[in-house]
This record gives structure tokens, C-alpha cells and sequence, in this order.
């Protein structure tokens, strides 16, 4: 139990009946980067039972927040999906995991492209002031079956945008896109055929994708991951690896069997 602290629930939200979002008391020790997972939990029948999540909340921020699935008899998120405000939750305290743009190479515009809970480490990015100096535009897609899914929407579409310090670089940078695929909404499909179609930069009114300009961060499940990176590499892009920076990383989202 050495790297695990206790935190206390500070906050709960449930977006619908298989998604829900909390947050919790953050020791002042523990540091991370915009866009790393830590290992969290709770102790089941005297054990630690853990899982890797990525980390919602910014580095400068407070508290620390997760965004998670709800399955009925998962191991994990059974248990998880009934937190209250006062309870305490095992997080670990060393934080990792490769979205994070020092592995990128220097670009233009950068892609957050994410499915599911995938949205998660770009919740986080998307208020890191580092990455808007870096990029001229920071595009978040978020790819979800269902519009109850678009979890976050209000956060980025009306608070960020008006947030005190940076609401000004966030209305001239940042782009959302969601894109719902089993019932109508302003964007239909799946992200995979945004893009090699060329709907996506279409509809948001960029250049056709280029390795010269272009760096992706990819959050998903296992399939999306594949499918995307296949189609990345078919344009030429390059994946960072072994500590070489490239033109996008890729992180599995958290999804429980
Ligand atoms: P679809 O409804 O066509 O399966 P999931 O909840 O299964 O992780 O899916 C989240 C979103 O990601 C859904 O919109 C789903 O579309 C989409 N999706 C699932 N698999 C892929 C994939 N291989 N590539 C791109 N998008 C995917």
C-alpha cells in the first residue's frame, strides 16, 4: 500500500445511468502531468482492487477528478458507482502515461481524438495554458453511442470558454467536436470516418490532415485504437516510441470487462 494514498470524495455526478464523474481531496504531494492515469480504487473484503484512470483534472487544480463507466457486476466499478461526498477512495501516487506533448513533435494544430471515457486525460489537457502556447488550434473530438454520453459537454462549450484566466486563448483555440453514432445529432459517425473522409476537418473548417502540421493524442478502446492508428500511419503519420517523439500517442481508455 506504499504508493497508495487515501482521498476523500469531495463530489459526485452521475451524466447517466452508465456514466458518472467524482472528485476527490488531492495530497498536496502528489504531482503529475496534464494528461497522465494513476492506478485508483477502494478496498474490496480487506483488499486493494485497482484500476488505471486517467486524471480529469488539470495539475494546477486542487482537486483531483475521474470520469468512469458503471457496470453492474464489475468488479470495480459495481462498488465505484456508489461513492458518496466523505468517502475515501486509494489513489496511487505516481501518476504516468505518454499523452502528453513533450512526445509530440513541434506542430500546428493539435488532434485530441477520444471515444467513451476516452475524454478523460483531455479533460485535463484541454486546460493546460503550456498546450495552447504550443498549438495554434486544440481540437477535442469526442465519439459516444448515445447523446446522454456527451459528458462534459456544458464544461467545454460554456465554462471553459469563460473561464477568468484563460477563457480568451480557449474561445480562439479550442474546437470541440462531438459525433454521436446510434441516434441523430448535429455531427453523425464514427470518428474513423471523419477522417478519412475528410468530414472532420471539413465541418470544422481546417486543412486536409498533414504530417508537416498535424499531432494527434488518441483515448480509446482497443478497437478504436487500432482502427485509428492504422488509418494515422496509412497518411503518413508516425507514432512516438521508445522515448522518440513523433506525431501522435495513443493511451487505452479505462474499460472494465
Ligand atoms: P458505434 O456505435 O458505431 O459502435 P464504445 O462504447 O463501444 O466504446 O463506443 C464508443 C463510440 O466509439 C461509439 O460511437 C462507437 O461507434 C465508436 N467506436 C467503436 N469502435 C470504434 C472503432 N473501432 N473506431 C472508431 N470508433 C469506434
Amino acid at each position: 500500500m506504499s504508493n497508495l494514498i487515501r482521498e476523500t470524495v469531495t463530489s459526485v455526478h452521475h451524466w447517466n445511468e452508465t456514466l458518472f464523474s467524482f472528485t476527490t481531496t488531492r495530497n498536496q504531494g502528489l504531482r503529475f502531468k496534464n494528461g497522465h492515469f494513476t492506478m485508483i480504487g477502494l478496498e474490496v473484503e480487506d483488499k486493494p482492487l485497482l484500476r488505471a484512470y486517467s486524471i480529469a483534472s488539470a495539475n494546477y487544480e486542487e482537486e483531483m477528478e475521474f470520469f468512469s463507466i458503471k457496470v453492474q457486476d464489475g468488479p470495480l466499478t459495481s462498488h465505484l458507482q456508489k461513492l458518496q461526498v466523505g468517502d475515501e477512495i486509494l489513489v496511487g501516487t505516481k501518476p504516468v502515461g505518454t499523452l502528453i506533448t513533450d512526445n509530440l513533435l513541434p506542430g500546428k494544430n493539435l488532434y485530441l481524438l477520444s471515444t467513451g471515457t476516452g475524454l478523460a486525460p483531455f479533460m485535463s489537457i484541454i486546460k493546460d495554458l503550456d498546450v495552447y502556447e504550443q498549438y495554434d488550434k486544440v481540437i477535442l473530438t469526442h465519439g459516444v453511442r448515445w447523446v446522454s454520453e456527451l459528458a462534459y459537454q456544458q464544461r467545454i462549450e460554456h465554462e471553459l470558454p469563460n473561464n477568468e484566466y484563460f477563457g480568451d486563448v480557449v474561445r480562439e483555440k479550442l474546437i470541440y467536436y462531438p459525433t454521436v453514432t446510434r441516434e441523430p445529432f448535429r455531427n453523425n459517425g464514427r470518428l474513423t470516418d471523419a477522417l478519412t473522409s475528410g468530414k472532420l476537418t471539413r465541418d470544422i473548417g481546417l486543412a486536409d490532415l498533414n504530417p508537416e502540421t498535424d499531432r494527434f493524442m488518441l483515448c480509446g478502446s482497443p478497437a478504436m485504437l487500432d482502427d485509428l492508428t492504422r488509418i494515422l500511419d496509412d497518411m503518413g503519420f508516425e507514432e512516438a516510441r521508445g522515448g522518440k517523439p513523433g506525431h501522435y500517442v495513443i493511451e487505452r481508455a479505462f474499460v472494465e470487462k
